[in-house]
């Protein structure tokens, strides 16, 4: 009996060796494209401070979709003030907890978060250890004052500027494997 369903995969493949497939456009991928992706080590990017009581480490910067990547840690006690959300934002809490003032739940270790654009929210954290959330950001994020008078908006360039005059001014080299 023959079956002509098409076959799904049950468990992905799993030959421990480097299998070379067929690439057509392999010249292109090589000349255009990021061979290898990129890597970047954490600890060669500095924890640059955000305020009293919050630090980010950068990861990578898009800056043909206005995208970064970093670790945001906001310490006990710390607050990311009142922000709107223009872009998608996804993060995965890595320690501690991190809650909103807006919203009745707390993000632990592992959990992840998803802010669409639109929202508006104020992010706090109330554990002994502070939080470290890993960061997708992608389009701009608007912040408040206390009155809700925009403050700046931030995006890849404000990101990219975080690191890089930080870097400046400690003599510590710009890591160009974060530039996509
Ligand atoms: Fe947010």
């Amino acid at each position: 009996m023959s079956d002509s369903s098409p076959t799904t995969m049950k468990a992905p493949p799993s030959a421990y060796q480097i299998i070379q497939i067929p690439e057509p456009y392999a010249d292109v991928i090589q000349r255009r494209g990021l061979p290898g992706g990129k890597y970047v080590k954490a600890e060669d990017s500095p924890w640059v401070p955000f305020g009293d009581n919050a630090a980010i480490r950068h990861l990578a910067f898009d800056v043909r979709n206005n995208i970064a990547s970093n670790i945001l840690w906001v310490k006990s006690g710390g607050v990311i003030g009142t922000h709107r959300h223009r872009g998608t934002v996804v993060m995965v809490c890595l320690e501690g907890s991190v809650r909103y003032l807006e919203y009745d739940w707390v993000a632990g270790p592992g959990d992840f978060i998803y802010e669409p654009p639109g929202i508006t929210h104020t992010l706090v954290s109330d554990h002994p250890q502070g939080v470290k959330l890993f960061g997708w950001l992608q389009g701009p994020i608007e912040f408040y004052d206390e009155h809700a008078n925009l403050i700046e908006t931030v995006d890849v360039w404000w990101y990219i500027h975080h690191y890089e005059s930080y870097c400046r001014a400690h003599g510590i080299p710009i890591n160009e494997e974060m530039f996509i």
